[in-house]
């Protein structure tokens, strides 16, 4: 096993068993057609995908079937081949308010970026690693979806500051909006590529979540999240 398909056990072996992991690794990675001692960044998604029946079975606690799987889809996201982009110098993307942070989003890499700064404010204001990753996860879920369905759009990070500290992040785009959102909030609904929180799990993830929307207009979410 590679130092990639590592990063992919460790996260497994912080809810399963040891043997349990590799096992479900080890099947994942046959299904999935890679193989584990030469697996590179770009098959990580399709090995990922691979994992998830598996996790539905031995993972029988709904949040933790939803953290293990937000890290792994984040570790999708982290080696989409794409990414590569983000190191290159590139002009400044990130406009900075006096009430927090504008990122526009309009190519894969700016979902990327997004993420991160919404993982930085949530280290600054002092979250543990795990919130910081639910925070991650959703601002990353909601900029994959505006730049997935909407094309282009925005998302703004900002600290709540009072009685209870936190994080706002609001997505919002002009696109085509969401015909049934509550057909999607019920979970009747199967996300497409189903390893992602999607706004369900983002939902999930946060305190606060409000989803507007209207078909032809486009659509705005806002969530919060406080410190513990
Ligand atoms: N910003 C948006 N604009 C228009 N439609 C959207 C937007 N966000 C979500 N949708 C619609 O809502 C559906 C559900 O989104 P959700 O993020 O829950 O799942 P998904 O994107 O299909 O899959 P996943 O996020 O798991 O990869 C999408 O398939 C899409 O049709
Ligand atoms: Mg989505």
């Amino acid at each position: 096993m590679n130092e990639i398909a590592g990063e992919i056990l460790a996260i497994l072996r912080r809810y399963l068993s040891e043997p349990t992991s590799r096992s479900l690794l080890t099947s994942a990675a046959r299904r999935a057609s890679v193989r584990l001692e030469v697996l590179s960044r770009s098959e990580i998604p399709q090995l990922v995908q691979q994992l998830g029946p598996g996790l539905n079975i031995f993972l029988q606690e709904p949040e933790k079937l939803q953290n293990c799987k937000s890290l792994l889809a984040l570790v999708a996201v982290e080696n989409a081949p794409s990414v590569h982009h983000y190191s290159e110098p590139q002009p400044p993307q990130a406009e900075s308010r006096p009430d927090g942070i504008s990122v526009p989003i309009r190519a894969e890499h700016d979902v990327v970026r997004a993420r991160t700064l919404g993982k930085d404010m949530a280290k600054q204001l002092g979250f543990s690693e795990v919130v910081q990753t639910k925070v991650a996860t959703a601002v990353s879920e909601l900029a994959r979806n505006i730049f997935q369905y909407a094309g282009t759009g925005e998302i703004r990070i900002r600290r709540i500051e009072g009685k209870r500290r936190g994080i706002e992040v609001v997505a919002r785009d002009q696109g085509p909006g969401i015909s049934d959102p509550a057909l999607i909030l019920s979970g009747a609904y199967r996300s497409k590529w189903g390893m992602g929180a999607g706004l369900r799990g983002t939902k999930r993830l946060v305190d606060e979540f409000e989803l507007d929307t209207h078909p032809g207009l486009g659509t705005t979410v806002r969530i919060r999240k406080y410190a513990e």
